[in-house]
């Protein structure tokens, strides 16, 4: 079978396009034709370096494809051949609290990943996708749309609470589709007008351009009447932190998920204490949360919006356009 395999982390180059022997499904496994992988802001720390609890290599990368199971091992009962599946970006976190072994079960990070044609998975570690969804859009949930829901649910977002969305990136965006199905009112920003322009249409309250307006946080609370908002998506980082801090209400949750800005900073901790708020470290989610979030997003009709698909000779195109930045949503890649 094709798949993608990193040798050593030296940059993009590292991406080999090589010929693997098909894996074949043991006890409590899976075999998956994969059709669709989307990308995410993770997966160029593969070919870089530098990922947190990656330590394999080789390694073949990304955490989130679909496809058609071909074959079960024994012992499955949950899954048949032809079901269409997702893989979970842990293998191995089906709910509750995750130990640090489970961690190590990322795909395309602690694990194998996805872009492959064939791939295995534990049953333990595999979703039916939502009726009605396409490979590429099943493809776009495992990482963006389980850590917007873990986000979301973890906060405990309520109808007529705002949530207030960083940039227009995977995260975010379904941070606000689901937002909006809980019935919250979404503030987003975006370095791009015509950007915020299309969260309009797809369905947040607010906008602020937060370069043309770099005191968003004070934006931000203006638009909540002085208050503050309930819980911000924070994917910024350093960066961002300080005025994530300031944007929030007195008891609000800020959770915290990126690091789009870099890691460096500490924006003083003193805010969050005199104001009782919360921060949430939020990695991703288990796979009863990814069984919630497709109850939402058939009961809801949410689709998520892909801005490019490449196909899977062009891999690499998929990682060079997402170092770009001007995507909106996810980067698919077809297999
Ligand atoms: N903790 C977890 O489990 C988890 C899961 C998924 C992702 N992440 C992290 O979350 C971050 C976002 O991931 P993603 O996949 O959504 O990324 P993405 O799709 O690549 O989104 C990037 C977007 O972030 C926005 N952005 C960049 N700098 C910003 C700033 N200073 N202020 C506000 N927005 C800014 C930009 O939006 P505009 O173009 O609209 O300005 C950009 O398009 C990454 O750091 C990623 O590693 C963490």
């Amino acid at each position: 079978m094709k798949a993608y395999q990193i040798t050593s982390p030296t940059g993009l180059d590292a991406l080999q396009l090589v010929d693997l022997p098909q894996p074949e499904p043991g006890p409590g496994e899976i075999l998956v034709r994969i059709r669709a992988c989307s990308i995410n802001y993770r997966d160029l720390a593969m070919p870089r370096g530098g990922y947190p609890r990656n330590d394999k290599m080789p390694l073949i990368p990304l955490s989130d494809g679909a496809g058609d199971v071909v074959a079960v091992g024994s012992g499955v009962t949950e899954f048949v051949e032809g079901d269409k599946v997702a893989g979970c970006f842990f293998q191995d976190w089906e709910d509750g609290m995750p130990t640090e072994k489970q961690f190590r079960t990322a795909l395309g990070g602690g694990v194998d990943g996805v872009l492959a044609e064939y791939v295995i998975f534990a049953e333990r570690g595999a979703v039916k996708i939502p009726a009605g969804y396409s490979y590429e859009q099943a493809a776009s949930l495992p990482c963006a749309a389980v850590t917007a829901w873990h986000a979301l649910t973890k906060a405990e977002t309520r109808p007529g609470q705002t949530v207030l969305i960083l940039g227009t990136g995977g995260v975010s965006l379904f941070a606000l589709q689901i937002a909006k199905a809980f019935g919250a009112r979404v503030i987003a920003t975006s370095s791009s007008d015509a950007k915020l322009e299309r969260v309009r249409e797809l369905g947040a309250d607010e906008t602020i351009n937060y370069v043309k307006t770099p005191d968003w946080d004070e934006a931000a609370r203006e638009l909540t009447g002085g208050v503050g908002v309930d819980n911000v998506i924070e994917v910024g980082g350093a960066g961002t932190l300080g005025k994530s801090f300031a944007a929030t209400r007195m008891g609000g949750t800020i959770s915290l998920i990126g690091v789009l800005t870099g890691r460096a900073e500490n924006p003083s901790p003193a805010h969050v204490l005199r104001n009782l708020q919360r921060m949430q470290g939020i990695y991703v989610g288990n796979r009863r949360m990814f069984r919630e979030l497709i109850r939402c997003i058939e009961l809801n009709g949410i689709n998520p919006l892909i801005d490019e698909i490449f196909p899977f000779e062009d891999a690499r195109g998929a990682y060079e356009y997402i170092v770009q930045g001007r995507h909106m949503g996810k980067i698919v890649i077809s297999v």
